[in-house]
């Protein structure tokens, strides 16, 4: 770990820099660029918050092409510094608190990184790019949150959807998009922005649906689900959403957004219920099936009752999700049954003073 240019960084090749690079999404983007290209160095800088966390990038941190850097992307002096020094060609901006439920309980943390971060992150990439933007390119990864919320008859959303954002997350998300455009459109600065819906996958922080309810499902803990659990999500492989980053990085027109979906719109009852089946399949438990673990409990305030996505744009570009949802969250649970000791690790201290005050009040526990 350095902030220095280290001997492995092939200084011929193009250096892309990763914000947020420890967390979930980041964390898997790191690895599937380092898994195949030979031809990126990547930076990592990420203020490792209770939500990133290094150990998931244990094998990458021994790469040479690799380096981690722990800072804020609020630090102006620090970004300015790490783009004089790497001249990165390209900038992936995943860094943003990203927890629905954390900003309703506190926003001002959501402003200070989705906006302020962004906004620092946008006037350094200016700064250090403004004499000449060929070949540069500034990554905004955004959310479907923005769009709001559908009702059951209403199409998918696209990149035509009027931002209505309804929650602190989807609002700071929509404020950061909107500065994005306008660093486009006012200053030329080279942007793209996408808007994926609901990952899951390997890493997961687990105070996200899926891993949250693996993990209380070991814990034969009660499963939460708020309001009638019927409302409706798309679910996106995290692999299959790398690789659309990694396609729009290659492919994608300088100005535009893109929306990037999974093909599985589902309840989250539903998922939950899949869950149970599997786990009750892979441990099962003395105590009962997993689904008398299921606990109605007040609903989020202002949660929206559906998400959905419309791809067609970035397909027709060449890019489409390979996995099914059946077998990649029977994959997904398998690895959080193998991976016991990174979810713990991870789940101690900060995290666990939130899961109490997130749930302490909804199911009755002291
Ligand atoms: P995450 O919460 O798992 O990770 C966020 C990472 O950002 C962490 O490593 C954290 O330490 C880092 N970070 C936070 N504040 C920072 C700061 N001020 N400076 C530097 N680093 C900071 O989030 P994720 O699920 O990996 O999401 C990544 C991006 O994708 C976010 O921008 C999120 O809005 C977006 N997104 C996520 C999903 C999803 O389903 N997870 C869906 C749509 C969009
Ligand atoms: P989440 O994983 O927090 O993602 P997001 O809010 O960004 O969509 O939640 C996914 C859905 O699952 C959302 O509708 C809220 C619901 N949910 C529960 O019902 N119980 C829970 O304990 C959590 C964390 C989420």
């Amino acid at each position: 770990m350095s902030d220095s240019i280290s001997d492995g960084i092939v200084k011929q090749n193009p250096t892309w820099l990763i914000t947020g690079g420890a967390g979930f999404i980041g964390a898997n983007f790191v690895k599937h660029i380092l898994a195949h290209r030979t031809d990126v160095n990547v930076v990592v800088l990420d203020r490792l918050t209770y939500a990133g966390n290094l150990q998931s990038l244990v094998d990458e941190l021994a790469q040479p092409c690799f380096e981690f850097v722990k800072g804020d992307i609020n630090d102006a002096d620090l970004v300015a510094k790490l783009f004089a020094q790497y001249d990165f060609t390209t900038v992936v901006n995943f860094a943003a608190e990203s927890h629905v439920d954390r900003s309703i309980l506190g926003p001002d943390e959501f402003i200070q990184t989705n906006v302020q971060g962004t906004l620092n992150m946008l006037q350094q990439s200016l700064k250090a790019w403004q004499d000449d933007f060929s070949g540069r390119l500034f990554l905004q990864i955004s959310t479907d949150e923005v769009y709001g919320t559908l009702g059951l008859d209403d199409g998918p959303f696209t990149e035509r959807h009027a931002f209505a954002p309804n929650s602190p997350y989807a609002a700071s998300k929509a404020s950061a998009d909107h500065l994005v455009r306008a660093w486009h459109h006012t200053y030329g600065l080279p942007t793209v922005t996408t808007h994926c819906s609901n990952n899951y996958g390997p890493f997961q922080f687990p105070e996200k649906l899926i891993p949250l309810i693996i993990r209380n499902i070991i814990a034969r803990k009660p499963l939460p689900i708020y309001g009638d659990g019927q409302q409706r999500r798309d679910w996106l492989h995290v692999s299959d959403h790398c690789a659309a980053i990694e396609f729009v990085i290659a492919n994608g027109k300088l100005g535009e957004s893109y929306c990037v979906g999974g093909n599985n719109e589902c309840t989250n009852l539903t998922i939950v219920e899949q869950i149970c089946q599997l786990m009750d399949k892979k441990l099962p438990s003395s105590d009962g099936v997993a689904t008398d673990l299921i606990a109605y409990v007040k609903d989020r305030p202002g949660h929206d009752r559906r998400y959905a996505i419309d791809a067609t744009k970035l397909k027709s570009l060449g890019w489409t999700p390979k996995q099914r949802f059946d077998s990649a969250i029977e994959q997904t649970v398998d690895w959080y049954l193998a991976n016991q000791s990174w979810v713990e690790a991870i789940t101690s201290g900060e995290y666990q003073q939130f899961y109490q005050r997130q749930y302490q009040h909804r199911l009755g526990e002291e």
